[in-house]
């Protein structure tokens, strides 16, 4: 018999961020939001937020560029943005329930590839390669030799990503993207040119502060309601129970409410950066 699939922890909370922005916010975006000073920093500007973040990305996309795969495109969004602005799009997820969103948000002219980007297996070339805040997912020796397997000549890749500092000290809460100065050093066995280096560290650390306000807010009263609740109504059981989970108990408390989610520890721990490499 088959190894049972596991569901992937963080492909099971992109999930949950479509469903719960969809609901909130009616809107499909799963990247973080570019905050410029004039904006309040209140959830009911995240979709404000998106948009200029999209709008940045956008904007580093160099003149002459036709085609475009969207690795990690998720619901399909940014794709659907590009194509309304006539590049020819192609979009990537190995989620199921994300492709299925996406096939819903774009039209039938693109494909969406249904896998992981290491496993891709096409003949399509592109002019650029997109990670719109998907780089971190895949391994760095996959990512870069696969974009140039299926780049054309002289074509692009754009990295729009967190990547980890390596600040020293206390080990962030934060988890998610690849070392900037390994990722940096191994980049340079590539014919590979850095055209664009832009830091938007400071425009997207406020997204982890929105994080932190929900958490508080909103996460962290409804975890102890519900253990209450439990506590109160089926203490044999639920005794019994937190014993078995202790660990995971204590280690989903210590990462989410030890109020370490948030835009400073961000800006300590991680560095959002807008790449532009240019192929051979
Ligand atoms: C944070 S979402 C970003 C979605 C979208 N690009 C955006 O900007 O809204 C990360 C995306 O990376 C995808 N992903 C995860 N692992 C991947 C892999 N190995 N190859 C390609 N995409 C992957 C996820 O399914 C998801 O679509």
């Amino acid at each position: 018999m088959g190894k049972k699939q596991k569901y992937d922890s963080k492909e099971a909370g992109l999930a949950v961020s479509l469903i719960m922005g969809k609901y909130f916010l009616k809107a499909e975006d799963l990247h973080y939001g570019y905050w410029t000073e004039d904006m309040e920093l209140d959830i009911s500007n995240m979709v404000k937020a998106q948009t200029k973040y999209s709008e940045q990305l956008i904007s580093h996309i160099p003149e002459g560029v036709k085609t475009i795969l969207d690795v990690g495109g998720g619901a399909g969004m940014t794709t659907k943005r590009l194509l309304e602005k006539g590049y020819k799009v192609d979009c990537l997820t190995p989620s199921p329930d994300l492709a299925a969103a996406a096939r819903k948000n774009i039209g039938r002219d693109s494909d969406v590839f249904e896998t992981k980007f290491e496993d891709l297996k096409t003949d399509k070339k592109y002019d650029l390669i997109l990670f719109s805040e998907s780089f971190q997912y895949v391994p760095t020796r996959y990512s870069i030799p696969k974009s140039l397997k299926i780049l054309n000549k002289n074509g692009y890749i754009l990295i729009s990503d967190f990547f980890k500092t390596g600040a020293p000290g206390q080990k962030s809460a934060l988890s998610g993207g690849h070392t900037l100065s390994k990722f940096l050093e191994f980049i340079e066995n590539f014919p590979l040119e850095l055209i664009k280096d832009v830091d938007i560290t400071d425009f997207t650390a406020p997204n982890m502060d929105i994080v932190n306000g929900f958490i508080i807010q909103v996460a962290q009263p409804m975890w102890n309601i519900i253990f209450k609740y439990f506590d109160m109504n089926y203490p044999k059981g639920f005794k019994v129970l937190k014993k078995i989970y202790r660990k995971k108990i204590e280690k989903t408390e210590k990462k989410f409410f030890a109020g370490r989610l948030n835009g400073e520890q961000f800006k300590i721990h991680k560095t959002y950066r807008i790449m532009l490499y240019k192929g051979p």
